[in-house]
C-alpha cells in the first residue's frame, strides 16, 4: 500500500512536470550566453572595439600571397641600384619568352614598336615624343632597369605595376632583352631545356625568395592559378 502511494506520487510530479512543457517556446536556460553568442556584423560599428570598427586592417607589414615587395625606391638612386643589380628570377624558357612576346605586344608595342625600335603606332601618328629605342647607347638599359621603369613608370611613360603580375612584368623583361640584342645585331640567345631550367630555379636564390614558398618548392606553376586552385596543392610533393 504504502510503495503504490509512493508511485503514485512520481506520476504525478511527472505528469504534472511534463505538462507545462511547451515545444512552441523555449525551455529554461541556465547559461543563455552558451546558447546565444553575439555576432556581431563584419563592417558594423561597436563600443569594444578599436576604433569602433569590427573589421580590422591587416597588420602593418602584411604581405598578401603571391606578392613580393619591391626593394627598390622609386629615384635615380634606386634606379641605378635595380639596374646594376637585379636580375630576371625567371629561366629563359621557351614558354616565359613567348608569354613576355605576347605581353609585349599588349602593353608596351603601342609606344615601342613590335621591334622595340622606339617606332610604335602612337610615335608614328606624334601622339607621343621620346620614346626611345631599346638599342640607345646612353640608356644602356638592363634587365634590372626595364624592370625598374616598367614597375614605376618613367615620365611620360607610365607604371605597369597595376596590370601586370611580378611574373609578367619579368617575362616581358626576357622579351625586351631579345629585342636590344636584336637591335644590336646579337644572335638570339638559346631556350634552357627543362633540365636547366630546373637547374636555374635551384640555384637562384631571388627565384626561391620570390617564386618559392617556405619550403623551398616552386609555385611558379601555379602561381597564375593560385586564385583558383586551393584544393589538390601539388606544391608540397
Ligand atoms: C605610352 C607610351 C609607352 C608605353 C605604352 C610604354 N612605354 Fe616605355 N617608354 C616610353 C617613353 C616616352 C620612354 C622614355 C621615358 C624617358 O626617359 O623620359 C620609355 C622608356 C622605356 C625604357 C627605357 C628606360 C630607361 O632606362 O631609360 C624601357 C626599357 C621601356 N620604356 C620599356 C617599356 C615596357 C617594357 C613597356 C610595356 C610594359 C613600355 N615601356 C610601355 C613610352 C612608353
Amino acid at each position: 500500500m504504502k510503495s503504490l502511494f509512493k508511485i503514485t506520487l512520481v506520476l504525478v510530479i511527472a505528469l504534472s512536470l511534463s505538462s507545462c512543457f511547451d515545444e512552441d517556446h523555449r525551455n529554461y536556460e541556465y547559461f543563455p550566453n552558451m546558447y546565444e553568442p553575439i555576432g556581431y556584423e563584419t563592417y558594423g560599428a561597436y563600443d569594444i572595439f578599436l576604433n569602433e570598427q569590427e573589421a580590422k586592417l591587416p597588420v602593418e607589414g602584411s604581405i598578401p600571397r603571391g606578392w613580393m615587395p619591391y626593394s627598390y625606391e622609386d629615384n635615380l638612386d634606386g634606379y641605378d641600384k635595380a639596374k646594376a643589380e637585379l636580375k630576371n628570377p625567371l629561366p629563359y624558357t621557351e614558354e616565359n619568352v613567348n608569354e613576355g612576346q605576347a605581353l609585349f605586344t599588349l602593353y608596351c608595342a603601342i609606344c615601342h614598336g613590335d621591334k622595340g625600335n622606339g617606332k610604335g603606332t602612337l610615335v608614328e601618328r606624334e601622339k607621343i615624343l621620346g620614346v626611345p629605342s631599346f638599342d640607345d647607347a646612353g640608356r644602356a638599359i638592363t634587365e634590372g632597369s626595364v624592370y625598374h621603369v616598367m614597375y614605376y613608370g618613367l615620365n611620360t611613360m607610365g607604371s605597369y605595376a597595376a596590370q601586370t603580375s611580378e611574373k609578367e612584368r619579368w617575362q616581358i623583361d626576357h622579351h625586351v632583352m631579345d629585342l636590344k640584342a636584336e637591335l644590336e645585331g646579337g644572335s638570339k640567345r638559346e631556350f634552357l631545356t627543362e633540365e636547366e631550367a630546373d637547374q636555374f630555379r635551384n640555384n637562384n636564390a631571388r627565384y626561391k625568395r620570390v617564386f618559392g614558398n617556405a619550403f623551398g618548392n616552386s609555385i611558379e606553376q601555379n602561381f597564375d592559378k593560385e586564385k583558383t586552385v586551393t584544393k589538390n596543392d601539388t606544391t608540397t610533393k
